[in-house]
């Protein structure tokens, strides 16, 4: 085996590929609100030996030898993470955002528990109580929703959790445009006794940056993915208060010991060993993350979706919320009897990237709902500005309001090009 070769010899197949799919990306425009465009030193430690070692444990104990480097990148891994949101401890070794989830469930509460999380439907995430989901099925799960304005409904969710009272509640979601109110879940988490997770996965680069309250410090236990606004690789981190005890041992289920039973949930409790190479990357994107041009950049990611939407407004789109107050736009398409998987198909043949998505009250099915969901961070990391969102929102209104006319998608398409092409993905 010549482990030299690179990959264009060894795998074309799999190399003619990844060319294509760089293509693909630098071509058009990706506005799926959970992706962004990592930087060049991100991707350079993804593909790093560090893939390599096996590391179970944590640093300064770990089940393997020859751990001494390894360490050292999970300490300022873990460094970062808590200097960054304010945080006593971080556990950096997550998979991704399901596991991380997974991990916080398991330390604190047992199967059969109630559970509470914003339904998936309206904006929440598979992980906060899904039926078909771990969440929703090794724990009894309770879900609330938004009103009919797009809101969250939090009156809904105090009732629900005095009636139910649930052991965990989970905040946060995945296509919600509005600022999460952190301090109001604790509140309730506090009045009925139950833990509170803060799943902050789609605003992390936003709180980093700002621009979106940090639930650090609120929240009995935070999540997030590494992968969204934040701009990192794919990955996870769980944050808390308070202090891991050394070593690891069996502890009860109190706030103070939720760091200790985190790290136990993720090792031994769900993971094996943490993937190095990705523990790096992290590290390199919260230092990217703790600079004054990632402030400026989370700026840029809420002024870009609030531009977005107000040329969509203009053009008679109806806003779930009635706009945006983060990086994402949820639209309901109703009023322009289209569906959402016309309107992803649409944009996906004019080049523009987005996903269909179900909207509070949606009288669709989730696979054909009524909406689209859309953002701005991977177009913000290309260096595109307000003057770039007034034409691409202008594009979208040509492309949805001709979804059948194959010319006019395809002339959408060359402009797109156009764009892209001024912005290189770097
Ligand atoms: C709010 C939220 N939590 C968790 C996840 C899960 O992350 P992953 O896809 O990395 O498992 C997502 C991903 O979409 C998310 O939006």
């Amino acid at each position: 085996m010549n482990n030299n070769s690179n990959l264009k010899q060894t795998d074309p197949e799999i190399y003619k590929l990844i060319q294509a799919e760089v293509a693909r990306q630098n071509d058009g425009l990706e506005m799926i609100p959970s992706e962004n465009h990592t930087s060049q030193a991100v991707l350079e430690a993804l593909g790093s030996r560090l893939t390599d070692k096996y590391s179970e444990g944590y640093p300064g104990q770990r089940y393997y030898g020859g751990c001494e480097i390894v360490d050292q990148v999970e300490n300022i891994a873990r460094d970062r993470a808590k200097k960054l949101f304010g945080a006593d401890h971080a556990n950096v070794q997550p998979h991704s955002g399901c596991p991380a989830n997974f991990a916080v469930y398991f330390a604190l509460i047992d199967p059969c528990d109630t559970v509470m999380g914003l339904n998936l439907f309206h904006g929440g995430h598979m992980t906060h109580g899904l039926k078909l989901n771990f969440s929703g099925t090794i724990y009894n799960s309770i879900q609330y929703g938004c009103r009919e304005d797009g809101f969250i409904d939090i009156n809904e969710m105090h009732k629900l959790a005095l009636e139910h009272k649930p052991k965990l509640i989970v905040s946060g979601g995945s296509a919600y445009a509005q600022i999460y109110e952190w301090e109001k879940y604790q509140a309730i988490a506090d009045e009925v006794g139950a833990f509170h997770l803060a799943d902050m996965s789609h605003v992390a680069g936003l709180v980093a940056g700002g621009v979106h309250p940090n639930p650090v410090g609120i929240a009995d236990v935070v999540t997030t993915t590494t992968h969204k606004t934040l701009r990192g690789p794919r990955g996870a981190i769980i944050l808390a208060n308070g202090n891991a005890s050394t070593p690891l041992k069996k502890v009860e289920r109190s706030k103070e010991n939720i760091p200790t039973l985190i790290d136990r949930a993720i090792i031994p409790g769900i993971q094996g060993g943490p993937h190095n190479h990705q523990t790096a990357a992290i590290a390199i994107a919260l230092k990217e993350a703790a600079t004054p041009e990632f402030k400026t950049y989370a700026k840029q990611i809420v002024v870009n979706a609030k531009t977005l939407a107000e040329v969509l407004l203009k053009h008679g789109f109806e806003l779930v919320t009635g706009g945006t107050e983060t990086h994402l736009l949820l639209i309901n398409l109703n009023n322009k009897s289209i569906t959402g998987k016309q309107a992803e198909k649409a944009l996906g043949q004019a080049g523009i990237t987005v996903n269909k998505n179900t909207v509070p009250h949606d009288p669709r099915k989730p696979f054909d709902p009524s909406g689209i969901r859309m953002g701005t961070p991977a177009l913000t990391s290309r260096g595109m500005k307000k003057n770039e969102m007034k034409i691409i929102g202008e594009l979208i209104f040509k492309a949805l309001d001709n979804i059948d006319d194959e010319k006019i998608l395809t002339d959408i398409k060359s402009e797109v090009l156009e764009l892209a092409k001024q912005f290189p993905i770097k």
